[in-house]
């Protein structure tokens, strides 16, 4: 992608500026989404202009104008050319969805880490994804897997909106649910059990770990994402152990998977987890308590 970029800019940037143009950009439906490094500014319409001409289904050409932030994890775009609009409709594995890549948290760089996920699910389980954004990971999986059920939870309003939306773009995926709320306390009110839980917030999904581990079943499966550091990938697994030790459960095995790389020797992991039953030591006579409610599995799925 990126040499047929050069190429065609060889003309308008001087030999120096093209060692700035980036490696690559991600295309979210037609969108094109690109990094304009400072020294390129000047040149930035010019370089949408190229990438128009090189991709006739391309329509928008945005940069990142600041980094993914805030409690939505969103990026601040730029429109530098094409149609003035951010909205678009992206497919991933015959899955819809329709999404604003500024105003929600989305990444096509994800998509091989949800397939993987979607494989290693079994038929029949229900399945939560805390952080669904617009649906991806409960769609995804949802298709792939017609008799699981899932639920997903996400906070940012604008995003649960896409994902209902993305219900609708795809109406043959019925096993597949959406809430809006934080997840912290959503999650606990709905006194659900679930076979598997994914984590994808992988900067804070800690903070989130002993309330995903009262929802799974005394044998289950988590997804703790986390940014971790070369060599230090262990320091994930503990965090998954010294929650279970808490929630007086046990890690039966774990797996660490590098799902993208984010800064200098930085990496996206995900840790999967087996966990296993509940330990019972007298002074968690309380958290017993609370579990043996929780297993009661009389709540209608269908919680929307
Ligand atoms: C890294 S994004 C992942 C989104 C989606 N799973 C995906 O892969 O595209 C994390 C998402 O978690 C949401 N989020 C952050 N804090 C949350 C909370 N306390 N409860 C529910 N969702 C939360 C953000 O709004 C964001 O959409």
């Amino acid at each position: 992608m990126s040499q047929k970029l050069k190429e065609a800019l060889r003309e308008d940037l001087t030999p120096a500026e093209l060692q700035y143009l980036v490696q690559s950009y991600d295309v979210v439906g037609d969108i094109a989404i690109i990094i304009i490094p400072q020294e390129l500014v000047k040149k930035e319409h010019l370089i949408a202009s190229a990438i128009l001409n090189l991709h006739r289904n391309i329509k928008v050409v945005a940069k990142r104008a600041g980094i993914y932030g805030g409690e939505f994890r969103t990026l601040p775009l730029q429109i530098i050319g094409g149609e003035e609009r951010k909205e678009t409709l992206h497919t991933e594995d015959g899955v819809r969805f329709l999404v604003n890549p500024e105003t929600v948290y989305f990444s096509v760089r994800s998509s091989n880490e949800r397939k993987r996920i979607a494989s290693l699910v079994h038929a029949g389980e229900e399945i939560l994804v805390l952080f669904s954004g617009i649906g991806p990971y409960p769609l995804i999986i949802g298709r792939a897997n017609p008799s699981c059920r899932l639920l997903g939870i996400e906070i940012n309003p604008e995003a649960h909106r896409y994902a209902l939306k993305n219900l609708v773009y795809n109406k043959k995926i019925t096993n597949v649910r959406f809430l809006e709320g934080d997840a912290g306390s959503v999650l606990p009110a709905l006194k659900r059990k679930f076979d598997r839980i994914v984590m994808p917030l992988p900067k804070s999904a800690e903070a989130f770990l002993f309330v995903a581990l009262a929802a799974l079943r005394q044998e289950g499966w988590l997804h703790f994402y986390d940014l971790q550091q070369e060599n230090r990938f262990s320091d994930s697994v503990d965090k998954v152990d010294t929650a279970c030790q808490r929630a007086a459960r046990q890690l039966l095995s774990s797996a660490v998977t590098v799902c993208g790389h984010c800064a200098p020797r930085t990496y996206r992991i995900c840790v999967d987890a087996r966990i296993g039953k509940l330990l019972g030591p007298p002074h968690l006579k309380e958290r017993q308590e609370y579990f043996k409610d929780n297993e009661k599995d009389d709540i209608p799925f269908n919680p929307q």
